[in-house]
C-alpha cells in the first residue's frame, strides 16, 4: 500500500490506457511546453518537412510519454518505442531505425541509459540520417553505412545532466516539463473521471488533487483507488466523505509526503543535525540509491520547502522539523 504515492509507472497504471490524453486540447497544463510544441508541430506540417528532435526531461510521471505520443498523432505519423537501457547492440539500434517510415517518430525513453558506444552510432543518425556501423568480428570486420528515412527522434529522461553533450546538441527542441499546480491537477481528476464514467463532488476533486504531489500519475492512481472505496463502501458517486475516508485508509496524508520522503527529512534531522549533509551520506543511511535521491524524492521536497539545497550540502528546513514534530535544537551554544 506505500506504493499509492509513488511516481514510478506501475502495471496498474495502464489499465485505463483510456485515461491517457492523446491530443494537445486533452493534455493539461504544461502551457509553455506545449504552446511551443504545438507551434514547431504546424510548422513541420507546413513546411512538409520532418520534426527535429525533441529532448522531454522532467521527473517522472508528468507526461514525457503521454506528450511524446501527442506529437506523433498530431504530426499524424507512427511512433515506435524503445527504451535506453535496452538497447545493448548496434544491431537493435539498426533494426529499430530502419524499420521507421519516412517520418516516424521514434521514442526513446530514459535516454540516458543507453550505452555510450550506442548514443555515438545514434549522433549520424540524427544528424544526416545515417547509420555508420561496423559489421562483422575479429579482424574481418567492415564499416557500412546505411540511408534512413528522416525520422524525429524524440527522448524521454528525468536526468537531462547525463546526457553528453554531443547528445544533447543533437536536439532542436529540448522541454523541461514542470510539476503541476493544483488546478490543473484538478482538472486532470476531472476528465479522468469522465473517462471512467464516474461521478465526483468538486470537494472531493480538489482533496485528490491537493494529495497527488503534483504529480498526474499520482493524482490518477489516487483516484482509480478512491472510486473503489466509493462503489464498495458508498453508491459510486466519489464525495468529500468517501475520499477522506479512503485516503485516510491508504495512508495518504494532506502533506502528500509518503514513508521514503519522511525517512529521508528524519535522516537528515536526526543523523546529521539538519545539515548541510552531502547526498551519498544520506544515501548511505536510507538505503536509497543518490541518483533517485536527487531525481525522484528530493525535487518535490525542495518544491514544497521541506528542504534546501546549498553548496556545502542538503538542509532541512523549519518546515521538515514541523512536518515530523521535532523542536529543533538551539544550538548557539
Ligand atoms: N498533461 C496531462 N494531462 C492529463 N493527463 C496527464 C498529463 N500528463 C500526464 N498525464 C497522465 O499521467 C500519466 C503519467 O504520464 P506519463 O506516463 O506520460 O509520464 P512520464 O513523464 O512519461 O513518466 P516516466 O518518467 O515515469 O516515464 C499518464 O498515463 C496520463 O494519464
Ligand atoms: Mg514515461
Amino acid at each position: 500500500m506505500d506504493k499509492i504515492l509513488d511516481y514510478e509507472e506501475q502495471v496498474t497504471d495502464n489499465y485505463d490506457k483510456s485515461i491517457r490524453p492523446i491530443n494537445f486540447d486533452e493534455y493539461i497544463g504544461q502551457t509553455e511546453v506545449k504552446e511551443n510544441v504545438k507551434v514547431f508541430v504546424k510548422a513541420a506540417l507546413l513546411r512538409d518537412k520532418t520534426l527535429d528532435h525533441v529532448l522531454l526531461y522532467g521527473p517522472p510521471g508528468l507526461g514525457k510519454t503521454t506528450l511524446a505520443h501527442i506529437i506523433a498523432n498530431e504530426l499524424g505519423v507512427d511512433i515506435k518505442t524503445a527504451n535506453g537501457p535496452t538497447i545493448e547492440k548496434t544491431g537493435d539500434l539498426a533494426a529499430i531505425l530502419s524499420s521507421l517510415e519516412p517520418r516516424d517518430v521514434l521514442f526513446i525513453d530514459e535516454i540516458h541509459r543507453m550505452p555510450r558506444y550506442i548514443e555515438e552510432v545514434l549522433y549520424s543518425a540524427m544528424e544526416d540520417y545515417q547509420l555508420d556501423i561496423i559489421i562483422g568480428n575479429e579482424g574481418q570486420t567492415r564499416n557500412i553505412k546505411i540511408d534512413l528515412p528522416p525520422f524525429t527522434l524524440i527522448g524521454a529522461t528525468t536526468r537531462a545532466g547525463d546526457l553528453s553533450s554531443p547528445l544533447r546538441d543533437r536536439f532542436g527542441i529540448t522541454c523541461k516539463l514542470e510539476y503541476y499546480t493544483e488546478d490543473e491537477l484538478k482538472q486532470i481528476v476531472k476528465r479522468s473521471a469522465g473517462v471512467l464514467d464516474v461521478n465526483i463532488e468538486d470537494s472531493a476533486t480538489e482533496i485528490i488533487a491537493k494529495r497527488s504531489r503534483k504529480t498526474p500519475r499520482i493524482a490518477n492512481r489516487l483516484l482509480k483507488r478512491v472510486a473503489d472505496f466509493a462503489l464498495v463502501e458508498g453508491d459510486g458517486v466519489i464525495t468529500e466523505e468517501v475520499t477522506l475516508k479512503a485516503l485516510k485508509r491508504l495512508g495518504v496524508d494532506d502533506t502528500g509526503l509518503d514513508k521514503v520522503d519522511l525517512e529521508y527529512l528524519s535522516s537528515i534531522i536526526n543523523k546529521f543535525n539538519g545539515g548541510p549533509v552531502g547526498i551519498d551520506s544520506i544515501a548511505s543511511t536510507i538505503g536509497e540509491e543518490s541518483t533517485n535521491i536527487e531525481d525522484v524524492i528530493e525535487p518535490f521536497l525542495l518544491q514544497e520547502g521541506y528542504l534546501k539545497r546549498t553548496a556545502r550540502g542538503r538542509i532541512a528546513t523549519e518546515k521538515a522539523y514541523q512536518v515530523l514534530n521535532i523542536k529543533r535544537e538551539n544550538t548557539l551554544f
